[in-house]
């Protein structure tokens, strides 16, 4: 089966900075992808040069079997993309700026109306519908954009931090958009810094850091690199005070006990799986392969 994304060799400059210094991955047909990476690791150049908005120095990428440098019609034809404020419209309401896109995308007046109508519902613009999108909030602005990158659905859909900026209920709604979309065929390419949003959607995570993808696999591979145990300690308040990660031994627990300088001071104690979090920092803070973390003081 053709990959709904391929990227080989791919490698992106601004001067002599590289940012992107061979980057290779695929993405099947119905895929949800996740690009993790700290700031500045290039997550929003990628997804510009997958998506046709900015030439790369060297390396081949086809989206939806096309090559982005070559059939960029093609390509565009076939993707839709979220983080362009630039595609909303000031002057006009939300619902005009739905209408509109929808009828340049093709759709007929009624059935852009009522793709226009059931977006503004799913995105909790109802009752702002006829409202000029200048006197939007900042998450009321973020909400429609997600909302104008659904009008027509794509072969691939690529949200460059899609929930940034969204309060934690519109988060949960357009997770569940983005799983129905999957789920009926559409591959996703997201990036986020919410390792929980990662969690919850992705089939895969791939992580980028120093210009390459250092490690990917299914959340649950990825977690298990950093493999063990974490002792979590509570003060009297209950709070979490320090974790000490163990290897998932009885021994290593135990000398995870005894590393417990002031015992008096630690009203209980807790084991935690590892999460995405852990995975993230062992693999990017200061690069190289996975290790164990160190005695992380939470304060
Ligand atoms: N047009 C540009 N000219 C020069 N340098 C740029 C340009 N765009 C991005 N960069 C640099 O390229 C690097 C990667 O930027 P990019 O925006 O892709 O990172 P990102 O992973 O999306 O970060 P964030 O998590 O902050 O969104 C950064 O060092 C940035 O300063
Ligand atoms: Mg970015």
């Amino acid at each position: 089966m053709t990959p709904a994304i391929d990227v080989q060799g791919l490698q992106v400059s601004y001067g002599p900075h590289a940012v992107l210094s061979g980057l290779d991955l695929t993405v099947a047909p119905g895929e949800v992808y996740a690009l993790l990476g700290p700031n500045g690791a290039g997550k929003t150049t990628a997804i510009s040069v997958l998506t046709t908005l900015l030439t790369p120095t060297a390396g081949t990428v086809r989206v939806a079997g096309f090559d982005v440098a070559t059939q960029q019609v093609e390509v565009r034809r076939r993707i839709a993309l979220t983080g362009q404020s630039a595609a909303v419209d000031d002057m006009l309401t939300a619902v005009e700026n739905l209408v509109m896109l929808g009828r340049l995308s093709g759709l007929g007046t009624r059935r852009a109306r009522e793709r226009a109508t059931e977006l503004l519902e799913r995105f909790s613009l109802t009752d702002a519908a006829s409202r000029r999108v200048k006197t939007f909030s900042g998450g009321m602005r973020r909400r429609l954009d997600l909302a104008l990158s659904f009008v027509v659905v794509p072969e691939v859909l690529f949200l460059d931090e899609p929930t940034t900026g969204v309060d934690p209920r519109s988060r949960l709604d357009l997770w569940e958009v983005i799983r129905t979309l999957a789920d009926a065929g559409t591959t996703v390419f997201l990036t986020t810094q919410y390792l929980e949003e990662a969690d919850l959607l992705a089939d895969r995570v791939a992580i980028l850091d120093g210009g390459r993808i250092v490690e990917t696999g299914t959340p649950a591979q990825l977690k298990s690199l950093v493999g063990s145990d974490t002792l979590v300690l509570h003060g009297d308040d209950g709070e979490q005070s320090a974790e000490i990660p163990t290897d998932g031994t009885i021994a290593g627990l135990r000398a995870a006990l005894d590393a417990i300088e002031d015992p008096g001071a630690v009203a209980s104690v807790s084991l935690r799986r590892p999460t995405l979090d852990d995975v993230f920092l062992s693999l990017t803070s200061t690069g190289g392969p996975a290790r164990p973390l160190a005695h992380k003081e939470i304060a």
